[in-house]
C-alpha cells in the first residue's frame, strides 16, 4: 500500500503501546498491575455526569458551534478568575477534543516547516511527534535526576536556535511531576517572550500540585502578553474526565478564530453532550477535586517513601501530576541492560507495567504512575521490588 511521507515521522504513542500489552495478559486471565496509566481511577463526579445524562434527555445532541457553546467558553473564563483572578473574553477560548487536540491544532497554526521547537526533556510523549507532524524539528532542553529534572534560562538559552519559535512548558509535568513556581514560570516565559519565541504552557494538571508554593499558571503572564502566549487546560485529570475529551486553549482572539477555522475542518465541535458536562463542572463548587487531590498526594508519599529507600534508585520528589520518575540505570545489568528491558522483565517478572523513560526522553528512567488505589500501589511496589532484588 503506498502511504504518505508523513507516516514516517511520528511513532505510536508508547503509553498506549504499553497499556495494550498488559491489557493483552490481562485479557490471558493474568493478574496484571498497570502503573502505566494516564488518568485518575475516580469515576467522574456525579453532579458533573447528571448533567450529561440532562443533557441527552432534554435532546441536547446536535452539532454545536465549533469553538464550544458559549456556556463553556464563558465557563472556561470563570474557571481562570475563580482560580487565577486572570480576566479573559469567550473569544479567547476554543473547546477541543482534550488537551491533546487543542495542542495539535496550536502547533499547526504556529509552525512553519523547519521551525524549531524547544520541549524540555522529559517530557510528555506526544509532544516531539506533533512537532514533527506540524513540520517543526523538536529540539530538546536537557534536564538531569541531579538537579530534580528542572530547566532553567542557563539550559534554554543553549538549546535555542535562530529557527527558534515555540517553547512547550508543561507544569506540573508528565512524566517527572516537576511543577515550577510562579517565579520560575514568569522567569522562563519572560526569557522566551523576549526572544520572540511563542510559548505554549501545557496545564493539564494544574489542580494537581501537593504543595501551594507550586500553584503558578502562565495565564497570569498571558494576561500582560497575549499574543505571545497560550495556555492549554483540559477537564481530563482534575475533574477525572479523561473520557469526555474536553480541552480547552487560552490564547489571542487572532489565534483562537485560526484554531477554530482549523478544527471546523477536521473534528469540527467537541461533542454537545460532555459539554453541558463540562459548563457543570467549570461552573460548580471545585470541592470534587479535594478528595482526589489528597488521594493522589497520600500516594505519592507513600510510593517516593518506598522506592527512595531502594538502593540504586535515585527518586525526586515531585511536587504535582500522578507520576514517579526515578532514574534506575544503576539497577541496569546483563538480565535488563536498558529501561525497556527492564520494564519487560517487570511485566513478566513482577506483572506490573511501567513505562521506560526512553518514551519521554530519558533513557535512564521509569515511569509509575500512582493513579491507582493504595492498596494497588502497594502490592505493585512489593512485586517490583522483590523482582528487582531477588
Ligand atoms: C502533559 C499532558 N498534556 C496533555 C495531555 C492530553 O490530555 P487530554 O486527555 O485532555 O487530551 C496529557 C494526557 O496524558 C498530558 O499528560
Amino acid at each position: 500500500m503506498k502511504l504518505a511521507n508523513r507516516l514516517s515521522r511520528v511513532k505510536p504513542s508508547a503509553t498506549l503501546a504499553v497499556n495494550a500489552k498488559a491489557l493483552e495478559l490481562k485479557n490471558k486471565g493474568i493478574d496484571v498491575i498497570s502503573l502505566a496509566v494516564g488518568e485518575p481511577d475516580f469515576p467522574t463526579p456525579d453532579h458533573i455526569a447528571e448533567s450529561a445524562k440532562n443533557a441527552i434527555d432534554s435532546h441536547f445532541t446536535r452539532y454545536t458551534a465549533v469553538a464550544g457553546i458559549p456556556e463553556i467558553r464563558s465557563a472556561v473564563c470563570e474557571y481562570f478568575k475563580r482560580i487565577y483572578n486572570v480576566t479573559s473574553k469567550n473569544e479567547n477560548v476554543v473547546i477541543g477534543n482534550g488537551g491533546k487536540q487543542c495542542l495539535y491544532n496550536l502547533l499547526l497554526c504556529l509552525l512553519n516547516d523547519g521551525d524549531d521547537v524547544l520541549i524540555p526533556v522529559p517530557y510528555w510523549t506526544s509532544y516531539p511527534d506533533m512537532a514533527a507532524l506540524a513540520g517543526a524539528n523538536p529540539v530538546f532542553v536537557p534536564s538531569s535526576v541531579e538537579n530534580g529534572y528542572r530547566i532553567n534560562i542557563e539550559s534554554l538559552e543553549k538549546a535555542c536556535t535562530p529557527k527558534t519559535r515555540v517553547l512547550i512548558l508543561n507544569s506540573p509535568s508528565n512524566p517527572s511531576g516537576v511543577t515550577y513556581s510562579q517565579k520560575e514560570i514568569d522567569e522562563i516565559v519572560l526569557w522566551a517572550v523576549q526572544k520572540d519565541i511563542f510559548v505554549i504552557a501545557d496545564e493539564v494538571y494544574d489542580q494537581l500540585v501537593y504543595n501551594d508554593e507550586y500553584k503558578s499558571t502562565a495565564a497570569k503572564l498571558w494576561e500582560q502578553y497575549p499574543d505571545k502566549i497560550a495556555v492549554i487546560n483540559a477537564l481530563s485529570k482534575s475533574f477525572a474526565m479523561t473520557g469526555w475529551r474536553l480541552g480547552y486553549t487560552l490564547a489571542h482572539p487572532d489565534l483562537i478564530k485560526e484554531m477554530v477555522k482549523l478544527q471546523g475542518q477536521i473534528t469540527s465541535s467537541v461533542c454537545s453532550i460532555a459539554q453541558k458536562a463540562g459548563v457543570t463542572a467549570l461552573t460548580s463548587s471545585y470541592g470534587c477535586i479535594a478528595p482526589m487531590k489528597e488521594a493522589f498526594k497520600r500516594r505519592r508519599d507513600l510510593a517516593h517513601a518506598e522506592l527512595s529507600s531502594w538502593e540504586g534508585v535515585i527518586c525526586p520528589k515531585p511536587e504535582g501530576a500522578f507520576y514517579l520518575f526515578p532514574d534506575v540505570s544503576k539497577l541496569f545489568c546483563s538480565k535488563y541492560k536498558n529501561a525497556p528491558e527492564l520494564c519487560t522483565y517487570l511485566l513478566d517478572e513482577a506483572k506490573v507495567a511501567v513505562m521506560p523513560g526512553d518514551a519521554f526522553g530519558l533513557p535512564s528512567c521509569i515511569r509509575l504512575s500512582y493513579a491507582v488505589s493504595d492498596e494497588t500501589l502497594k502490592k505493585a511496589l512489593t512485586a517490583i521490588k522483590q523482582a528487582l532484588y531477588k
